[in-house]
């Protein structure tokens, strides 16, 4: 059932150009580039009149909401809040009649998650599910929704999930945005084509897995890391920093970059690692100067960077390369070297990585 591989979580993470392809098969058209989803169709009144968006989800999931609250705003011009379900459900939150409520699962059973909408529901909101699991009760209980057609993900760390829920965020994105016009045309046939090409891009990061693999020993003895990117990728430093936290146990930490300096730097010296998520894009120049501030304090920089990227690579002490894409839909490349780095990590210290200490795979108690 694992396919030949040694863990249901490297299987996982290499099946990712399969399942983003799944997940974007029937729902994409790139020759006149147009989306399909019914589940938006069904709700586009209120998705283009709807005043805000709240996003509700736990763990990895609310890393996926974190990074489509950044690409529904810039896109859509709609006010995104991003909310851990377990806060939302106790504080007596304003819902309006008309809010949409976009609910993020893998399992579908989350217990917080379930609460959390029920109670939202009751005060009018529209529902949309993001979830994973087919039939599973959050996919009863919303109103609507887009599957995201991961297949079964047996690992307990999320992989192949949160790729996939970030894949369907960006098509959802993008719909609303083309159906009220906050988006051209021009950009948003350019943004379709990009995403249909994710899958080949994903499978050519693979190349480096063995050099990752050797990365991974070289850092397995750390103790701490500090995960740091900016704008769309802020989600994905806090994501790299989960998965190395429940793979490898090792304590781990995501910033936005520009935090660092308010805080986070005091921990750096030669036993930390900076682990930088510093792909071409608007924030580039700013992210070399934070790797800078890091190694005059001679801690370690791992960088994700783009490929052929010549600056960084002079001046980190190790390097992973991104294929080119267009920045908004870089995050679902940025964590797929995170995710191997974590797995590479957790097997050299000869953890169980399918099953971390303390964990379950779905969470259906609070
Ligand atoms: C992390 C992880 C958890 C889940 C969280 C939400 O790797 O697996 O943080 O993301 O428990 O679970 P779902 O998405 O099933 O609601």
């Amino acid at each position: 059932e694992k396919g030949g591989y040694d863990h249901f979580m490297i299987k996982e993470i290499l099946e990712q150009p399969s399942t983003i392809f799944d997940c974007l098969r029937g729902r994409l058209e790139t020759q006149n580039p147009s989306i399909q989803l019914s589940g938006i169709d069904k709700y586009k009144e209120q998705f283009l009149t709807g005043q805000r968006i709240i996003i509700l989800a736990c763990g990895t999931s609310w890393h996926a909401g974190l990074v489509a609250e950044y690409i529904i705003e810039e896109l859509c011009r709609i006010p995104v809040e991003v909310e851990y379900a377990s806060e939302f459900r106790y504080r007596n939150p304003v819902v309006h009649s008309g809010d949409i409520i976009v609910a993020i699962s893998q399992s579908g059973e989350t217990a917080d998650t379930i609460v959390a909408i029920d109670q939202a529901k009751k005060n009018g909101a529209i529902i949309m599910g993001v979830v994973n699991a087919v039939g599973s009760t959050i996919a009863r209980l919303s109103d609507t929704g887009v599957y995201t057609h991961s297949g079964p993900e047996i690992g307990v760390a999320s992989t192949k999930a949160f790729t996939g829920q970030v894949t369907v965020l960006i098509l959802v994105a993008l719909k609303v945005a083309l159906e009220k016009g906050t988006i051209t045309k021009e950009r948003f046939n350019q943004l379709c084509i990009e995403l249909a090409g994710v899958p080949d891009k994903v499978q050519e990061i693979f190349v480096q897995n063995d050099h990752i693999n050797k990365i991974a020993q070289k850092y397995s003895h750390l103790k701490d890391a500090l995960y740091l990117g900016r704008g769309y990728n802020f989600p994905i430093a806090l994501e790299g920093a989960l998965k190395l936290k429940e793979i490898s146990y090792i304590h781990a930490e995501g910033y936005p970059a520009a935090e660092m300096k308010h805080g986070p730097i005091a921990l750096v010296d030669e036993s930390l690692l900076s682990v930088f998520i510093a792909t071409k894009d608007p924030y580039y120049e700013k992210i070399i100067s934070n790797i800078q501030e890091i190694k005059a304090r001679k801690g370690m920089v791992l960088a994700i960077v783009s490929k052929g990227d010549t600056m960084i690579s002079g001046i980190a002490d190790d390097i992973i390369e991104i294929p080119e894409i267009d920045e908004l839909i870089a995050p679902i490349l940025n964590v797929i070297p995170l995710q191997l780095l974590s797995y590479y990590i957790g097997v050299a210290k000869g953890f169980d990585v399918d099953k971390p200490r303390n964990l379950a795979k779905s969470v259906t108690v609070e």
